[in-house]
């Protein structure tokens, strides 16, 4: 690593990859943005085609196709690679092609002499993550995936559009698997400084048998946003760039990423989506919060599904 100049190495420059590459470009957060993707020529193409956008960007980033020898002076390498959700399949369906095509990869990037923080987003987001600490051989709080975030920026906005309040002044979320067995923590949601249990009481037109129906929404959005337009990207491409800038810029922000527990939360061994400080050592530490016995009870199942389909990839 170089103390001077920030190089992102982004690995997998499909529509995830290049969304977060564009939200990049467009904030101006790394001095250097490096491109690499089995299909070479697809990853030549996006470094061509981003860097006619320069002119347009609020600060030059440098920008070219690469090859994983460019990892050993990154900084952060961030991984969208990997086979993606066709509609009607789960994340954990994805599980053994993408832990295999992880497990080489992974080790090529070391190889290289990285020595840096990896940022994780390719599904099952929490496996694959693990699956990066185990075969990288880094700290724990050097590997991070992408876990709930995007689930808790959809929670936000959803609630958001429904109580009118600026999403940001939101504070609510989601925690688990990024999938099926992820839950929303209700007993710690607040707008503003106020709990949202008050502020729904003070107006009269919130109901709150709404909330399920909002969170069942945030569940499955991926469902039906693949089913529409067949894949998601733009909300994980600015999902990735703040959790990138918050690593670059040292923010010390709580974001709700797959992190390893050593305990918290009565677990360990696992990586799943938890509030935690992240700063420009990875992962400061994990934010725990006094879960209601139904959500501990949420928690210790996604963490059970988790471990029982993750198991048979780990060798
Ligand atoms: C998403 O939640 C598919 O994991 C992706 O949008």
């Amino acid at each position: 690593m170089r103390n001077d100049i920030d190089r992102v190495v982004l690995v997998g420059t499909g529509a995830v990859g290049c969304s977060f590459a564009y939200a990049m470009l467009n904030q101006g957060v790394a001095e250097e943005l490096v491109l690499i993707d089995i299909n070479e020529a697809r990853a030549e193409g996006e470094a061509m085609d981003l860097n006619h956008g320069i002119p347009f960007a609020p600060s030059p980033t440098k920008i070219w196709k690469g090859t994983y020898a460019d990892c050993k002076e990154a900084d952060i390498v961030v991984i969208t690679a990997g086979a993606p959700q066709k509609p009607g399949e789960t994340r954990l369906d994805l599980v053994e092609k993408n832990a295999m095509i992880f497990k080489k990869m992974i080790g090529e990037i070391m190889d290289s002499g990285f020595d840096g923080i990896f940022v994780i987003a390719s599904n099952p987001v929490d496996i694959l993550t693990y699956v990066t600490w185990k075969f990288s051989g880094l700290p724990k709080e050097r590997v991070i995936g992408s876990g709930t975030i995007l689930d808790t920026a959809r929670l936000r906005y959803m609630l958001s559009d429904y109580l009118d309040v600026d999403a940001r002044n939101i504070h609510a979320y989601i925690m688990g698997e990024h999938g099926d067995t992820e839950f929303p923590v209700w007993s710690h949601a607040s707008i503003g400084a106020q709990t949202l249990e008050k502020f729904m009481d003070a107006h009269e037109q919130y109901n709150k048998k709404e909330l399920e129906n909002i969170f069942v929404n945030v569940r499955d959005a991926a469902y039906h946003i693949i089913e529409r337009k067949g894949a998601t990207y733009y909300g994980i491409g600015m999902g990735l760039l703040r959790l990138v800038k918050a690593i670059l810029q040292n923010e010390n922000s709580i974001l709700t990423v797959a992190a390893y527990l050593d305990g918290e939360y009565n677990h360990k061994d696992v990586f799943i989506g938890v509030p935690a400080v992240v700063n420009r050592n990875g992962i400061r530490e994990i934010v725990e919060l006094n879960l209601s016995t139904e959500e501990q009870a949420k928690m210790d199942h996604s963490i059970k599904v988790l471990k029982e389909t993750m198991a048979p990839v780990l060798d």
